[in-house]
């Protein structure tokens, strides 16, 4: 079974880095390097530099003329703000990659020099007028600033930007950076003919964020684990009380939905059987474990409880492939931190190839220090979600489309 054929399937490939000479080459690497900063701009968190640095090494020491570009934030176009700029990027990179990284301001008309063995940072590009719109002119005068046009920016695949979309449709030469390569590598083993049991984990606040997400995989998975206020609405759908838990009962018609679909495949959406309760979400909150069936009318269900955790686990330890995505609880506090943790643990120990993303789920891959045996974490957030949607990438489908010439 392919992933969503029609529009979305991984197996059609686009050109990589590695398949390609660009020794002498004027390269222009479209990386995302949109990293949070505090106040003062310094950088909390450089994840997606660190991500970004083979691809750059990789041309470099071929002896490529690299131009490196990202977004940062979302700036009005035309109008560089103090906020905007990639400056505390490029020195971040320059200490990774060892060397003084040169940021060069205004960069559509080409006034800078870069040699062969040389990198550059081309100032945020969301700042140039036409870049959100995709424009054409903007996107020409971009790709004639290179050889090959590399796309290593999976976090902003899918928007379709003048630097991710439209530059890839005219530059001499494009492909996928490393980055790219191996979110889409990873994307296509998890999606495209898996290994079955596939099991997808599905968690967060409303079933509203991601019902197309959960309408799209309960197509495609074997065991769909719904977690937080998901599983909350899941659980209403089926005749549970849930007392004052965050749900949204007017979806309880769109939950039925999604659980007819997977039986009609033979699948499950397995539900909690026991939950940890409170009355309040803090951190001083006393947390009571209890049966689904004993929840009280002023209850807030915050955790799964251990039996179903455990049942959870065992679903884990049986799949091929586990996509996960979204925490089953308030992991934030320790009481009720217990079913994420025990997720996270079969996962790291589970013979399955698993695949992570989203912003809650890296914090609690970060938080229960698992990060080292998670088959493949994306640096997506939005990107991955789409891709979750069974939507197109549309900066992966420009590059397929010159693939196919
Ligand atoms: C992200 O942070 O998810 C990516 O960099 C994309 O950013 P955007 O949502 O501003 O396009």
């Amino acid at each position: 079974m392919s992933f969503c054929p029609e529009n979305n399937d991984m197996s059609l490939q686009v050109k990589k880095l590695v398949d390609i000479n660009v020794r002498g080459k004027r390269v222009f690497i479209r990386a995302d390097l949109n990293v949070p900063q505090d106040e003062a701009g310094n950088i909390t968190e450089d994840t997606r530099i660190r991500a970004s640095v083979p691809t750059i090494r990789h041309c470099l020491d071929q002896g490529a003329a690299v131009m490196v570009t990202s977004h940062l934030g979302r700036p009005v176009e035309g109008n560089l703000g103090p906020e905007d700029t990639l400056a505390p990027v490029a020195v971040r990179l320059g200490q990774l990659l060892g060397r003084s990284v040169r940021l060069i301001a205004d960069w559509l008309d080409g006034g800078f020099t870069v040699e062969p063995g040389q990198v550059v940072l081309l100032e945020n590009c969301r700042c140039n007028i036409g870049e959100k719109k995709n424009d054409e002119t903007l996107s020409k005068k971009m790709a004639a600033l290179c050889d090959v046009y590399v796309n290593d920016a999976f976090g902003t695949a899918h928007r379709a930007e003048a630097t991710t979309h439209g530059i890839a449709r005219f530059a001499p030469d494009a492909c996928a950076g490393l980055l790219m390569s191996a979110e889409i590598d990873a994307l296509s083993r998890a999606f495209d003919n898996p290994k079955r049991p596939l099991v997808a984990i599905v968690g967060g606040a409303k079933v509203s964020s991601k019902l197309t997400i959960l309408k799209s995989l309960a197509e495609k998975v074997d065991q769909l684990i719904v977690g937080g206020g998901i599983a909350n609405t899941f659980l209403l759908a089926s005749g549970k009380r849930i007392g004052e838990s965050l749900a949204e009962p007017d979806l309880v018609k769109e939950a039925h939905a999604v659980m007819d679909l997977m039986r009609a495949r033979g699948a499950e959406v397995p539900l909690p059987v026991d939950v940890v309760v409170a009355d309040e979400v803090s951190a001083l909150a006393r947390a009571n474990k209890v049966s689904i069936d004993e929840v009280g009318p002023h209850d807030r269900i915050l955790d799964i409880g251990p039996k179903s955790a455990a049942h959870l686990a065992q679903i884990v330890a049986n799949a091929n492939v586990v996509v996960w995505n979204g925490p089953v609880g308030v992991f934030e506090h320790p009481q009720f931190a217990g079913g994420t943790k025990m997720l996270a643990s079969a996962i790291a120990h589970s013979q399955a190839f698993s695949v992570a993303g989203g912003g809650d789920t890296l914090a609690a891959i970060a938080k229960f220090d698992i990060a080292n045996d998670v088959g493949y974490i994306s640096t997506g957030g939005g990107a991955f979600l789409e891709f979750l949607e069974g939507k197109t990438l549309p900066a992966i489908a420009a590059l397929k489309a010159r693939y196919r010439g």
